[in-house]
């Protein structure tokens, strides 16, 4: 159970980050949301995760913005009294073959991927410390641990996360806070729907348990380490993609 406990998730509009906004409210969290652009679904989120009694509340915010992110985490600071669970979740891809990836397109991942759990991570560092205890949880890839042709920015985004999460762990272990990543495989969202059908169908036949994974089955694992049951757990990198990486 997670009642008394705030979650702060980026990205948590649509997708996997929804999943996990409802996932922690239906345990008991309040929630912050983030969102870039949907604030429809942000606040139907929202207007969902009330159901379980927590607090919820949306917050327009471009987490690649060095000057939003600590403006949006200070008043999530004060509106909640305090923030115990940072779910790094927003990301986008902006695939190509290397030879024609534009510089833009490679910095322009860098910058949402890794530098926005770099600057939330970076806003909630002397909060946490002051608490002594926190919860970090950084959604990685699968493409960040194989490689993906055409995915050459995104792929070294979400290895720089691994890089990243390792990191924070250690140093931020000695209070009590832990830092860990979950690395997706294929997950049905609006990010894997862009992708052909063929190039879907391809993809399932490498994937052991035949099918992509759901939002929900990425949430769940988000559930565990935010929870009493990851307390032990940092540095990790745990994969949720039907034995991909095998
Ligand atoms: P999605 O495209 O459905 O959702 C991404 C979310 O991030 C959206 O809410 C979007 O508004 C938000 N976002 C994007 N740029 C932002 C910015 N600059 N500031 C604030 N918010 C921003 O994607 P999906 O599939 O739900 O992915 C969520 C995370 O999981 C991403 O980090 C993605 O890289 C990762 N992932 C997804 C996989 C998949 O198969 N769908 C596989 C492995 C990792």
């Amino acid at each position: 159970m997670l009642k008394g406990k705030t979650a702060l998730i980026t990205g948590g509009s649509r997708g996997i980050g929804r999943a996990i906004a409802l996932a922690l409210a239906a345990e008991g969290a309040d929630i912050a949301v983030i969102y870039n652009g949907g604030e429809t679904a942000a606040r139907a989120v929202c207007e969902e995760a009330a159901q379980w009694g927590g607090k919820a509340v949306a917050y327009a915010c471009n987490v690649a913005d060095p000057d939003q992110v600590p403006t949006v985490v200070a008043a999530i600071l004060s509106e909640f009294g305090g923030v115990d669970i940072l779910v790094n979740n927003a990301g986008i891809t902006r695939d190509g073959l290397l030879a024609s990836m534009s510089e833009e397109d490679f910095i322009r991942v860098m910058e949402v991927n890794l530098g926005g759990a770099f600057h939330f991570t970076k806003s909630l560092y002397g909060h946490f410390l002051k608490k002594r205890s926190g919860r970090i949880i950084n959604i990685s890839s699968v493409s960040g641990l194989m490689g993906n042709p055409g995915q050459a920015n995104y792929a070294a985004s979400k290895a720089g996360l691994i890089g990243f999460t390792k990191s924070v762990a250690k140093e931020l272990a000695g209070r009590g806070i832990t830092c860990n990543a979950v690395a997706p495989g294929f997950i049905q969202t609006e990010m894997t729907e862009k992708l052909p059908r063929e190039k879907q169908e391809a993809i399932r036949q490498q994937i052991p348990l035949r099918r992509f994974g759901t939002p929900e089955d990425v949430a769940q694992v988000v559930v565990f380490l935010a929870g009493e049951t990851g307390g032990y757990i940092t540095g990790e990198v745990i994969r949720v993609d039907g034995g991909l990486y095998i």
